[in-house]
């Protein structure tokens, strides 16, 4: 195991901002783990774990302490459960479940990061869930010092969130995710997106392949292949009680009168299943707030996809990447009587 020292936070994410680490070591062993928590742990500093940092943003200011990150590979197929290291590529887990037949994560192709995240943020859609699919999750207890595991029944999985980034967030390091895959079919091909891709292409009843190429060729549009840096939706959607929505709708009656008749149509387009209504905040941004396309600095809100912050070129100042999410929470806030979550993690504002 080899720990780097002075190593530039901004080359370990996808979104690349961030100032000095002054340490970081790769981990491919349970034992490099181990040692590398030992190292922390002698030195009296902080550790920090990553995977495939494509979900944080780092600010400029530098770490002083000890990015650790899980490199951990291994995929394995055991029935129809799929043991997957929480390092591996989370694509290639995908492709991998596709070439054996196996029905469950083809919604989730070409989502950026590595295994052991699925789990952190119950990574979702097109209309399926990390939730629905994993079966247990194998985690080493930095209290304890153990290595065990956590039933999905144990992990509160709900929309972006799971006990590993809230009630207990630092206390587990995720090693492993079994997932419980199935070979009978069950296609989800009822978000708008998928239902347009097919009915153009006019195919009906879609194979595993082809589910998974349309996800693909959808997410290849949306987030685009930019060199810009990117860590995909910055804000969650509004999940609003009835209440919250009346609400929202006299804003808009009295702010934006011409926008009514399509947040009612909205309203309906992504149906719940606990009587919330959702409102896609990257219709907000984009239609509500006009902010598609608004630029602080080199960060700028995608032109095609308003949930998504770029930083254009990798130029863009952490500070200004603040300064465009607060402006999209206040503006959100002033036209819904929400503010949106932020979804990627920030770290060291
Ligand atoms: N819309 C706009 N303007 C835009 C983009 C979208 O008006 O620029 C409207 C459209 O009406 C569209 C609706 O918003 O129908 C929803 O947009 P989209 O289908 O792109 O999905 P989303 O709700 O914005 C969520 C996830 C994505 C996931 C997609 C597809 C969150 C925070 N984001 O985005 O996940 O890929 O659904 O299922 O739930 C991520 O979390 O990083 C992520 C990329």
């Amino acid at each position: 195991m080899y720990i780097q020292e002075n190593v530039k936070l901004a080359d370990l994410t996808t979104f690349g901002t961030g100032g000095i680490a002054r340490y970081f070591v790769n981990i491919e062993t349970q034992a490099d783990l181990l040692e590398a928590l030992d190292f922390a742990k002698t030195k009296n500093i902080q550790s920090f774990i990553i995977a495939g940092g494509s979900n944080i943003v780092f600010s400029d200011n530098d770490y002083d302490g000890m990015i650790i990150r899980i490199n951990l590979k291994g995929l394995e197929l055991v029935g129809q459960m799929l043991h997957a290291a929480a390092g591996e590529e989370w694509d290639d887990v995908v492709q991998f479940a596709v070439d054996n037949n196996l029905w469950g994560m083809e919604n989730l192709s070409s989502i950026p990061g590595l295994t052991g995240s699925v789990a952190v943020q119950n990574v979702g859609a097109y209309g399926q869930e990390a939730a629905n699919i994993i079966d247990t999750v194998t985690v080493y207890d930095r209290q304890t010092g153990e290595i065990k595991d956590v039933a999905k029944s144990d992990c509160s999985f709900s929309y972006r969130s799971s006990i590993f980034n809230s009630t207990e967030r630092g206390h587990y390091i995720i090693l492993k995710i079994i997932f419980k895959l199935s070979t009978t079919p069950a296609p989800r091909i009822d978000y708008p997106e998928v239902i347009k891709y097919f009915s153009t292409k006019q195919i009906t009843d879609p194979s595993l392949q082809q589910i998974r190429d349309a996800i693909v060729a959808i997410r290849a549009v949306k987030f685009s292949q930019t060199t810009d840096g990117k860590a995909g939706s910055f804000f969650k959607n509004l999940y609003l009680s009835p209440a919250e929505y009346n609400k929202m709708l006299e804003i808009i009656q009295a702010k934006k009168p011409e926008l009514v008749t399509e947040l009612e149509v909205i309203k309906n387009k992504f149906p719940t299943h606990d009587g919330h209504i959702k409102i896609p905040t990257a219709w907000v941004i984009d239609k509500v707030c006009n902010l598609k396309g608004k630029k602080i600095g080199s960060a700028q809100i995608s032109e095609t996809q308003a949930l998504a912050i770029l930083n254009i070129n990798h130029q863009a100042k952490s500070a200004d990447v603040k300064t465009l999410i607060d402006l999209v929470v206040s503006s959100v806030y002033e036209y819904t009587g929400k503010k949106p979550d932020v979804e990627p993690e920030l770290v060291g504002f």
